[in-house]
């Protein structure tokens, strides 16, 4: 195993695809042998079978937190976290390269969350951005996902794909550069789509949240660059739905809603979507008018407490936050159009820095309401991730 490891990392500085050696389906792999082929029905809620994989990266980066925390209480806490199944992301790739390091160890009733985030720019609207590179996004991120799920047939994936695009999109529809992300967009999605359409794989494309997507103007117009995407992709049969609230901070069912605004309000500005119950109604409606799957998972990640915000577009490192619902299954199954609860966003993880005076910093990261200090995005937070545990709602039991 050990050997194999270092012969990938001999490979992989001549810049030959790891995961090719895996291609081979006579020669599987060291996944969990003892498991069954996984076939998932697209038709299903697969969540009702499955439960998220706490994988072996956020364990040991939850474990090492826990080491260093003195209060028996917040210790016990935060060890309880280390088994709370929650995504990896692909959101470069390095982690595209090291996923398969938590492969062989997962359980038969486990599914292994990823995130596929392959397009990094996708401020459309900021002065330099650059149009991803479809021929590069094959062939570091499609092409290696897809590969890397088939070499694994006893292993069950879901793959939500490209958080943040479509919200940008959407929003600027008469920007030119975001003209061209969005035809990128329509291009690398469908390209993503097909590609998995393994069945041992489940899609969700990301569609935002409330605030993002859910004004009036806006849930038709994103409902049809689904449906664009999903037609350019030969309508998957893998793709069971929508992705929302992803590193997001929104209550799922909160009345009134967080900011819920008078009806009377300019119609351009008319949102509905105060919560995400309603947001996934909304654009799932939306949706199954035009015959796309429509079910949604929602990430609860970070959303245990809320009325922190001062306004709905603050995305950075809220301050007060806490984690939220563990992921479960929606209660309720059938009456809304959503499957699940997961935590995709690995709370205690930094969503950028605090330091005005960093080449990456985003003034949305220096706001009142942003926690101080925080380190670069992608960064361990220790006071953030024990400030998540002492918020959390429902509160952590522990043994005592
Ligand atoms: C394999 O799957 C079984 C059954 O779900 C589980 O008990 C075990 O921990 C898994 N991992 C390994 C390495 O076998
Ligand atoms: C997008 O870029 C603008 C201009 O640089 C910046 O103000 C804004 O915070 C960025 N948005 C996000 C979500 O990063
Ligand atoms: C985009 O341009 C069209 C046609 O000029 C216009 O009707 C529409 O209001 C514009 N949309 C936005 C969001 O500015
Ligand atoms: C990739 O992302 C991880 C965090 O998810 C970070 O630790 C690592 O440095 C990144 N690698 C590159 C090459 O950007």
């Amino acid at each position: 195993m050990k050997a194999c490891f270092v012969f990938r990392l001999f490979l992989l500085s001549f810049g030959v695809n790891a995961l090719s050696l895996n291609a081979n389906p006579n020669s599987e792999p060291a996944a969990n042998a003892s498991c069954p082929l996984v076939s998932l029905d697209a038709r299903t809620n697969i969540w009702a079978k499955y439960n998220l994989h706490p994988n072996a990266f956020r364990r040991h980066q939850v474990l090492a937190a826990a080491a260093v925390i003195s209060d028996d209480l917040l210790n016990k806490q935060a060890r309880k976290i280390a088994d709370v199944g929650s995504f990896y992301w692909l959101d470069n790739t390095t982690n595209m390269q090291k996923v398969e390091e938590i492969l062989p160890e997962v359980p038969c009733a486990n599914i292994v969350g990823l995130v596929l985030q392959g397009i990094q720019d996708r401020n459309c609207t900021r002065e330099g951005f650059s149009v991803p590179d479809h021929e590069r996004y094959q062939r570091s991120y499609g092409d290696p996902l897809a590969t890397l799920i088939r070499a694994y047939p006893r292993t069950a994936f879901a793959i939500i794909i490209e958080p943040g695009t479509l919200p940008a999109i959407i929003n600027n529809p008469n920007v030119s550069s975001c003209q061209a992300l969005a035809k990128s967009y329509r291009q690398n999605v469908a390209y993503a789509l097909n590609a998995l359409k393994l069945p041992n794989a489940i899609t969700y494309i990301d569609a935002g949240h409330g605030g993002s997507l859910g004004r009036d103007v806006l849930l038709q117009p994103a409902a049809e660059e689904l449906a664009a995407v999903y037609k350019a992709a030969a309508y998957p049969s893998q793709l069971r739905g929508i992705a929302v609230n992803i590193g997001g901070w929104n209550s799922w069912d909160a009345r009134p809603g967080e900011f819920e605004t008078p009806y009377e309000e300019p119609a351009s500005k008319r949102n509905r979507a105060h919560n995400e119950k309603i947001f996934s109604q909304l654009l799932g409606r939306a949706l199954d008018k035009l015959g796309v799957p429509s079910n949604a998972i929602v990430d609860t990640s970070r959303n245990g407490v809320i009325g922190l915000r001062y306004e709905w577009e603050d995305w950075c490192n809220v301050d007060g936050a806490g984690f939220g619902v563990r992921p479960s299954v929606v209660p309720g199954l059938g009456e809304q159009h959503a499957d699940a609860f997961v935590w995709a966003k690995a709370g205690g993880v930094s969503d950028g820095t605090s330091d005005p005076s960093s080449v990456t910093f985003d003034p949305f990261c220096g706001r009142r309401d942003a926690f101080s200090p925080s380190p670069e995005a992608g960064e361990w937070n220790q006071a953030y991730f024990e400030m998540l545990l002492r918020n959390a709602r429902p509160v952590i039991a522990v043994d005592t």
